[in-house]
């Protein structure tokens, strides 16, 4: 396995592969690997010849006051784990080959992203998808995986690959899950024993608001109430906001004749949580 440092290196690296006939998969990551990452590095190896998973905290996502400092970092051990699952590149670029001292242009979506979380984290999607848009001119991917846990990301890196015309097929991974349920995260190496046990709320939440979906139940807010009440069983946490919203507008939706997102966020002192679940009476692939 090879690790690759500069944007020009990756990019002649790519160029050579493409030359080969070779199709090439890019995974995204911000490093502290777990089993959600590593599953979507396994959707990568079946779809693709060469496999190559970025490794870079981002500082444009992160707001003032967020955790970029203390966000968890461990490289020996993710590259051992990127090793074990066959990865054949791991693209890492510092900070300062990323972003020149007088970067300007970023990318802005219009519609989606001052919404849910980007009510929350002003700026966060312009980082992300100004982010994810050089990881894909520096790796040139034929395809490229993403988690549906992060659903609003994976919506709006959709929307970006569509508006701008970005050749490369995005390929979305379900939610990796403990087996108590809660969704596996980097951040949840922040959590208290106490927290984490409390912090099973989000998927308990989800989970009853599945129960009453298949069930028959069609009104959203019937199905809203459920969730916040179910939140309020965690006495340590915050709710930033817990709603169901409309597949394509992120929008809250009244009727559930689409399909629909349950989408939480729940903090437990400094840690934040995410989580989502689709509503819809078929299979749908995020
Ligand atoms: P990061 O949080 O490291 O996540 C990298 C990828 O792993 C994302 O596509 C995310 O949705 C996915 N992921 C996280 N937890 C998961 C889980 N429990 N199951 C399945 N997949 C999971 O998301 C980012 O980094 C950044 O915003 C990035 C896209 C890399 C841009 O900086």
């Amino acid at each position: 396995m090879q690790v690759i440092g500069s944007v020009e290196e990756m990019q002649k690296t790519s160029r050579a592969l493409r030359a080969e006939g070779k199709r090439i998969s890019l995974v995204p990551t911000m490093g502290y690997l777990h089993e959600g990452h590593l599953s979507l590095i396994r959707i990568a190896r079946e779809n693709s010849d060469a496999v190559i998973v970025s490794h870079y905290v981002n500082p444009a996502q992160f707001g003032p006051g967020e955790d970029f400092d203390s966000y968890p970092r461990d490289f020996n051990r993710d590259y051992e784990l990127c090793e074990r699952e066959a990865a054949d590149i791991i693209f890492r670029p510092s900070s300062e080959g990323m972003y020149l001292p007088d970067h300007s242009v970023f990318v802005v979506e219009d519609s989606l992203s001052d919404l849910l979380e980007g009510a929350h984290r002003a700026g966060h999607f312009r980082g992300v998808l100004t982010i994810v848009a050089k990881l894909f001119n520096a790796a040139l991917p034929d395809c490229a995986i993403f988690g549906s846990k992060d659903v609003q990301q994976l919506i709006l890196i959709r929307r970006m690959v569509r508006d701008l015309n970005f050749p490369i097929e995005i390929i979305s991974g379900p939610t990796v899950r403990e087996h108590d349920g809660l969704a596996l995260s980097s951040r949840n190496a922040y959590l208290s024993e106490k927290q984490r046990r409390e912090a099973l709320v989000l998927n308990r939440s989800l989970m009853r608001a599945r129960e009453l979906y298949d069930k028959g139940e069609r009104d959203a807010d019937v199905i809203r109430n459920t969730v916040h009440e179910t939140l309020k069983e965690a006495s340590g946490s915050e709710l930033d906001y817990a709603d169901v919203v409309d597949i394509n507008s992120l929008r809250p939706v009244k009727h559930l004749d689409q399909p629909a997102l349950v989408v939480l966020a729940v903090r437990f002192g400094n840690t934040r949580l995410i989580d989502n679940t689709v509503l819809a009476e078929c299979n749908i692939e995020l």
